[in-house]
């Protein structure tokens, strides 16, 4: 970035930020879902964890249900990018609902991880939040052989039967230094612990921190736009403030952006998580220039063209309709 003219008030745009591959995969599949099937289309969990996107797709007939026993008999049901275990693709069956897997295939590459490496007789210390939907459907591909780990503590005292027979894995969305960290400690206690073929925590996750990370250092105040559930926008606060921001907060909503923030404030780093549409971005950038910080700044740190093909059920059906 270049030096900033003593107290010009600037904004500082992170690039990449906003919607991965996988999320704007699974907003379209229910898109399309419900222009080739029609409404209602019942989707399991938030398709993708931005309440903006939820309630924009429940407003042209998507129904949002937490398991597949409120989907009615022989219904169509879309999975969401974070992934399902192999007992609720069993209870869809039993119940004869109709599916559209719209799992990130970044978090099917870990499920098969956890697959092969049970099957290999190892045990899996699966790094990720306890609770969040992707690290409850990796851990139930294999939940006999795997343990959560949830961070540095935990690391320190978790217990494996057989220490020359230890995997990690991760959850896709995590804060890369801190999951190095824990790596780190499982080592040392753990020398022959094994590494994941590749990086669990995707593409998205890791450029998103990089940008902001470049951004923090020059910021008084960091705004991330993404919602509270959203692990890797959560995150985004996390790494902005450890790296430099002297403060840093996250938002819904441009109307959720406190004047009082703005106190002594010349450089505003700005950033959105992987399940935020950039439509978000552009109304908080809107009510800056209102305050007078109209110079905006993007900082690129990586370019990105990952795109994935729509969930293969749905690609049969668009091509069925022609
Ligand atoms: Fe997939 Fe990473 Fe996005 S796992 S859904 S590309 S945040």
């Amino acid at each position: 970035a270049a030096a900033p003219v003593e107290g010009t008030k600037r904004v500082l745009l992170a690039a990449p930020r906003g919607y991965c591959a996988g999320v704007d995969r699974a907003v379209i599949a229910v898109e399309k879902a419900l222009e080739h099937y029609g409404a209602p289309v019942y989707v399991r969990k938030q398709i993708v964890h931005n309440l903006h996107v939820v309630r924009t797709l429940e407003a042209k007939g998507a129904i949002f249900v937490e398991e597949t026993e409120e989907v009615p008999t022989g219904e169509l049901v879309v999975f969401s990018a974070h992934g399902v275990s192999p007992a609720v693709v069993k209870s869809a069956e039993d119940r004869e609902l109709r599916t559209i897997d719209a799992t990130c295939p970044l978090v099917t590459k870990v499920h098969r991880e956890a697959v092969r490496f049970a099957r290999a007789g190892q045990e899996i210390l699966l790094i990720g939040h306890e609770g969040h939907e992707e690290v409850e459907g990796t851990y139930g591909e294999a939940p006999e052989a795997t343990t959560i780990v949830n961070n540095p503590a935990e690391a320190r005292t978790v217990h494996v039967t057989d220490p020359e027979n230890v995997t990690w894995l991760s959850q896709t969305t995590l804060s890369v230094d801190e999951t190095m960290e824990i790596v780190a400690i499982l080592r040392e206690r753990f020398p022959n612990l094994q590494d994941p073929p590749s990086d669990d925590i995707c593409y998205a996750t890791t450029n998103r921190q990089a940008a902001i990370k470049e951004i923090a250092p020059h910021a008084d105040l960091v705004i991330v736009v993404g919602s509270a559930n959203s692990s890797n926008s959560v995150r985004l606060v996390e790494v902005a403030l450890e790296y430099g921001a002297r403060a840093a907060h996250r938002v819904d909503f441009a109307r959720q952006v406190d004047e009082s923030w703005f106190a002594g404030v010349t450089t505003v780093g700005v950033t959105s998580g992987a399940s935020v549409p950039d439509v978000l971005v552009q109304d908080v950038l809107a009510l800056l220039a209102e305050y007078g910080y109209a110079g905006v700044e993007e900082i690129v740190t990586a370019d990105e063209d990952i795109l994935f093909s729509l969930p293969k059920e749905l690609r049969a059906k668009l091509k069925e309709d022609g």
